[in-house]
């Protein structure tokens, strides 16, 4: 389970989010950085954070602690902005939250190489869950005590918004890595590749989605039960994992066609 606490002050909100993620305090005394079911994406950006969130964590990469947040909108009253005073309205209950990492400074590739294998571990994890927020304009990772540390998963999976062609389809997507902040550090693919699909198996993947609360879930067209819903994020991932898998071939093309 995820850790839940209470917001007890809204502090600010972060501008630079387009989602406008806003940093609370909360009842343990630990600042967060909120993001909230009322915002654009809605709840599918909060599961999209805990499911890739979790899963990158469980394959070793850093990721800030992942927590649920309960908001009672009054906290917002004395916020003098209204676009904040609406989202905080709408967003009422059930949060997700990150810790805030402080005086963490956005990724510069200029300023820190970090090194083939993480750099090809990163573009691996993307690739896999569809992550397309992960360019050199806008990487969403932060350097904190000399380490890379990840956020912003909110979208990723982004085949969750229309189920459409179902979750077997959607792990035939292709990703295109061309404009990947690690795109230059990358290392060979192979046995990054040989490494972390031998780890996502279906206990992993079964833990991770439980972390995911039901009511991110629920009355969603198409499925009978939050469950349901769970086992459709199986089956991508299942589907995806299976060999051969052509995106793995086309992330080695893209950094062949590179260097
Ligand atoms: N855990 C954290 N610790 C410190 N700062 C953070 C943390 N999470 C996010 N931030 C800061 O807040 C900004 C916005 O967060 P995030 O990228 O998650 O929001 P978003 O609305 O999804 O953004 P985007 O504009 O990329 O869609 C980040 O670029 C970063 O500067
Ligand atoms: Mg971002």
């Amino acid at each position: 389970m995820l850790r839940t606490v209470t917001a007890t002050r809204y502090v600010t909100p972060l501008r630079e989010g387009g989602s406008l993620p806003g940093l609370v305090e909360a009842d343990d005394l630990g600042m967060y950085v909120l993001k909230f079911h009322g915002a654009g994406q809605g709840r599918k950006a909060l599961v999209a954070e805990v499911v890739v969130g979790e899963l990158a964590r469980r394959l070793g990469f850093r990721v800030p602690e992942l927590v649920l947040v309960e908001v009672d909108p009054e906290m917002g009253k004395a916020e003098p902005d209204e676009e904040v005073q609406d989202l905080l309205y709408r967003s009422a209950g059930r949060n997700l939250g990150l810790d805030y990492l402080p005086g963490s400074l956005g990724f510069d590739p200029l300023a820190l190489d970090p090194g083939p294998d993480l750099a090809a571990r990163l573009m691996w994890l993307d690739a896999l869950t569809l992550n397309v927020d992960r360019s050199w304009r806008n990487p969403n990772l932060l350097v904190w005590h000399g380490d890379v540390w990840l956020i912003d998963h909110g979208a990723a999976l982004y085949f969750h918004h229309s189920w459409g062609g179902g979750p077997a389809k959607a792990a035939t997507h292709g990703y295109d890595a061309s404009d990947h902040v690690m795109l230059p550090f990358a290392g060979e693919f192979e046995s990054v590749d040989r490494e972390l699909t031998a780890l996502v198996g279906p206990d992993l993947l079964a833990e991770v989605l439980c972390l995911v609360p039901d009511e991110w879930l629920a009355d969603e067209p198409g499925f009978a039960t939050p469950d349901d819903v769970r086992a459709a994020y199986a089956e991508y991932f299942t589907a995806r994992l299976a060999a051969p898998r052509p995106w793995v071939r086309a992330l080695e093309e893209t950094r062949a066609a590179r260097v």
